[in-house]
């Protein structure tokens, strides 16, 4: 598996949100988003990460100290107080070599260390099967199949993925 390291967002996180702003990487995320959307989206996170409310984090190897992609966690809105939700984006260039699962796994182990013994949901359209494949491979259970809202006002039929901490021995 190639060798991942999550960065906390830093001010040059904007070039990674726009070089994963293509029709073909947000195909099951809602198509691509405007550059306002995306410098908002950029300033988000790194608000959040001051606030304590969500932690994203750019996906880098070796090779690649720009970025290939990002992932992060935040507080779930849909399944229960004191849950979080993840998300992620691989570039296409870099796709296929356990890159998106070895950062799911290491998001995990963030999470754990920062929250304690959190359960983590995922929420991937049910034909998004890349991401559908790397919740199994990361040891998440699928638990269902529900509407989902997103972006704003579009719903799709989503997986419902659950990374329990009891699952892993993980704790606080
Ligand atoms: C989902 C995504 C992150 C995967 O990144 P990745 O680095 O290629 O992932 P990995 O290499 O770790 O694993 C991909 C797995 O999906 C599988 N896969 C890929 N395309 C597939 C397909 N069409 N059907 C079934 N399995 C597929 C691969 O075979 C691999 O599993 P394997 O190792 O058992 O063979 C990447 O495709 C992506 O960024 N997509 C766009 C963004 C997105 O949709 N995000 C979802 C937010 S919920």
């Amino acid at each position: 598996m190639t060798e991942v390291r999550l960065q906390q967002w830093g001010d040059d996180g904007l070039e990674t949100l726009r070089r994963a702003n293509t029709p073909e990487m947000t195909a099951f995320l809602g198509g691509p988003e405007s550059e306002q959307a995306l410098v908002e989206r950029h300033a988000r996170y790194l608000r959040l990460w001051r606030e304590g409310g969500a932690r994203m984090f750019r996906i880098v190897t070796p090779d690649h100290p720009e970025g290939v992609g990002s992932i992060g966690t935040w507080p779930d809105g849909h399944h229960g107080s004191g849950a979080f939700e993840t998300g992620w984006a691989v570039e296409a260039a870099h796709q296929g070599r356990g890159i998106a699962t070895a950062a799911l796994l290491a998001v995990l182990d963030d999470a754990r260390a920062t929250h304690g013994a959190v359960d983590v949901y995922a929420y991937p359209r049910v034909e998004n099967a890349a991401s559908n494949a790397i919740c199994r491979k990361a040891g998440f259970v699928l638990v269902g199949e529900e509407p989902f809202e997103y972006p704003k006002g579009t719903w799709a039929r989503s997986s419902v993925w659950v990374h329990r901490a009891e699952d892993t021995g993980a704790g606080a």
